[in-house]
This record gives C-alpha cells, sequence and structure tokens, in this order.
C-alpha cells in the first residue's frame, strides 16, 4: 500500500450552516458547489498570475525573475516534450507499465491542516479520513477512473523506485528552464496524482519549490500570497472549522476579505508554486487527470526569512528543540542574503543628483 503524509491530512467534513460567500459566480449549485473554487470570496475579481511561455524563458530568468523572489507563474507548455503527455492519456498504457499494487483512493476532499485545528476538532477530523479513504488495487482505480462521477483521486503517488508507478519514470522528460533541480528535502522528486472531479482545500508547503505539472486535463487554482494578511483571515478558520471551503465570511469576516490569484494550468503546463504560498486546486472538465508534482530544493534565503508568518511559526515550534541550530544558521543566512542584495541594489541604482 501507498499512503503519504498528504492522504492522512485529507478527510471529510460535514457542511456547515455557514453561509456560503458565492459572489454570484455559482449560482447554478450543484453536488460539488460547497468547494468549487468560484465560491471563494471575490472569484470574480481574482487577479492573474504572470504566465510565460517555458520554451523562451531561461534557467537565470526563472530563477532570478520567480524562484529567488518567491513569486508564483505558469509556464506555458512545459512539458509537451514528455513522452508522457501523449502516453499517460491511455489507460491500457498505465496500466501495462504501473504495478497492481493496493493503493488508498480518497472519495471526499477535506482540510490539510489538521494538526492546527482545535484538539477537540482533531479526532473528529482524523475520524473521517478513515471514513472517506480506502484500499483498492491500482489497476481497479485506473479502470474506474475514466468513468463518469464524482470525486475520486489517487493523490501523490510517488514514482520513484519501488512504488507501483516506478516504470513511468520513464515519461518524464525534465523541465529545459530547470536542467538540473537540487533535490528536495521533503518530497520525492516526482508524485503522481491521478483523478477526476478533484477538489485540494486550501494548504501551503512549508518546505521545497513544486511545479505543478498538467500531463493530463486542465486545473484550476486559487493562490494567496504568503503575507499577514492570508494568515490572520485563514488561521481561525482551520482552528476552529478545521476546512476552508464553505466559510461562513459573516463568522469570519477577515475571510471574506481575501484577494485571491487564479490560475488556469492546461495540459503541458506547469504552474510553478512557491513555498509558503497558499493554494486551492480543483479539476476542470469531466475527464480523468494526471497531475505530476515536481518538487525541488528551496533557496535557503526564503526558507529563513522570518517576515514569512509560516516561517514564524515553524521558528516557534522547532526553537526549542535539537532543529535550533539550523533554524538560526537558516534565518542568519536568510539577513545576510537580503543586506548583500540591498547593498547590490544601491550600487547599481542610479548615482542622485
Ligand atoms: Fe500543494
Amino acid at each position: 500500500m501507498v499512503r503519504t503524509m498528504e492522504q492522512t491530512l485529507t478527510l471529510e467534513q460535514p457542511l456547515t450552516s455557514g453561509a456560503l460567500e458565492t459572489d454570484g459566480a455559482d449560482e447554478a449549485g450543484g453536488p460539488h458547489a460547497r468547494w468549487h473554487l468560484s465560491g471563494f470570496p471575490n472569484y470574480r475579481h481574482a487577479l492573474p498570475v504572470d504566465e510565460i511561455s517555458a520554451s523562451k524563458i531561461t534557467e537565470k530568468e526563472f530563477l532570478d525573475n520567480y524562484v529567488n523572489r518567491n513569486r508564483p507563474c505558469v509556464l506555458k507548455g512545459a512539458v509537451r516534450h514528455w513522452p508522457a503527455f501523449t502516453r499517460w492519456r491511455q489507460i491500457d498504457y498505465l496500466t501495462s507499465r504501473t504495478a497492481n499494487q493496493k493503493v488508498e483512493i480518497a472519495s471526499y476532499p477535506g482540510p490539510e491542516l489538521i494538526a492546527w485545528a482545535e484538539p477537540k476538532l482533531k479526532k473528529t477530523l482524523l475520524d473521517d479520513v478513515a471514513a472517506t479513504h480506502r484500499e483498492m488495487p491500482l489497476h481497479d482505480f485506473l479502470n474506474e477512473v475514466p468513468r463518469q462521477g464524482d470525486y475520486f483521486v489517487l493523490p501523490a503517488c510517488p514514482i520513484e523506485p519501488g512504488s507501483p508507478m516506478a516504470q513511468l519514470e520513464a515519461d518524464i522528460g525534465g523541465y529545459r528552464f530547470l536542467p538540473s533541480p537540487k533535490r528536495a528535502l521533503l518530497y520525492t522528486p516526482y508524485r503522481a496524482f491521478i483523478y477526476r472531479d478533484s477538489y485540494t482545500d486550501w494548504h501551503f508547503h512549508s518546505t521545497d519549490e513544486t511545479l505543478m505539472t498538467q500531463v493530463v486535463g486542465d486545473k484550476e487554482v486559487l493562490i494567496l500570497p504568503p503575507d499577514n494578511a492570508s494568515w490572520q483571515a485563514l488561521l481561525p478558520v482551520i482552528r476552529e472549522n478545521g476546512y476552508l471551503f464553505d466559510v461562513d465570511t459573516h463568522k469570519f469576516p477577515q475571510f471574506g476579505q481575501l484577494q485571491p490569484i487564479r490560475a488556469i494550468v492546461e495540459e503541458g503546463d506547469a504552474l510553478y508554486i512557491p513555498v509558503f504560498w497558499w493554494h486551492a486546486v480543483q479539476s476542470l472538465g469531466a475527464e480523468f487527470g494526471i497531475t505530476v508534482a515536481s518538487t525541488f530544493m528551496t533557496p535557503l534565503h526564503i526558507n529563513g526569512d522570518l517576515r514569512f508568518p509560516a516561517m514564524r511559526k515553524l521558528f516557534g515550534t522547532y526553537i526549542r528543540t535539537r532543529h535550533a541550530p539550523l533554524l538560526l544558521a537558516m534565518v542568519a543566512y536568510s539577513l545576510g542574503y537580503r543586506m548583500v542584495q540591498r547593498f547590490l541594489s544601491v550600487l547599481e541604482s542610479p548615482r542622485r543628483v
């Protein structure tokens, strides 16, 4: 059985009685309107994310303009050259190249940050995880997923030696704008998400950079910056509700003020999701889809930057543990990096007269 940390953090949660903030965008409703991204506050006024042709951006431009500045972007056509781009839409091909091991399948989306929920809520949430996940042979799942139906997801299956998807790694071709990524600290380099009608609730990655790569199918992503406004609006909801859809904006007025950024990630594109940025994801269309989450190491000056609320929380959690020396070194490095950058920018700016 393949089970990941992400799977343990997914669960079913009963609907609240709170008012759904539709912003008028999802008035048609439907069985899954409660978690549809169009119900998020200010959806109609969502800001665009940078879109760049993957064939035109250099590695230096990608690193300088996005990774080292902790800014998201969509890289159009990033993986159209991958053999996976044509092969993986055929179920017969997938079953012929995978081992029929048991995997854990989710039948309902849910909160991602159970650890931060109030103690009395945690047990309910964990019970719901157990109730909405089940084991099944991978090939049974692959034969079922193309059929029409509700939420049905195989989340985060590593593509690496020893996993049922090990052979599929041969179909992955890398990224021209990032030819030699540094290996991520926490995640394996490639994880596959195979799904229909999927939704992933709001969360962020506390370490490692992600290229959310659409091999089959399109996805929509809402994004929030890793600033104090996002933190102060989302944390109370996580503590009291455990999930971040169908939120009562009268009870949580700061949540209603959030201003999302919106990205459409089409087949062949990759969305660069920097560490600490909040995001919620849903599939588009009724067909099944496959996402590959590719990860690489976060620059140290980003991971050690205490201006990020998430980093401050991590710092507070681990500073009294054996990880304290590493934390302090990261923070000192980040501070030094920013001082040097500021000094260089002063040197390069035109002299005042
Ligand atoms: Fe994510």
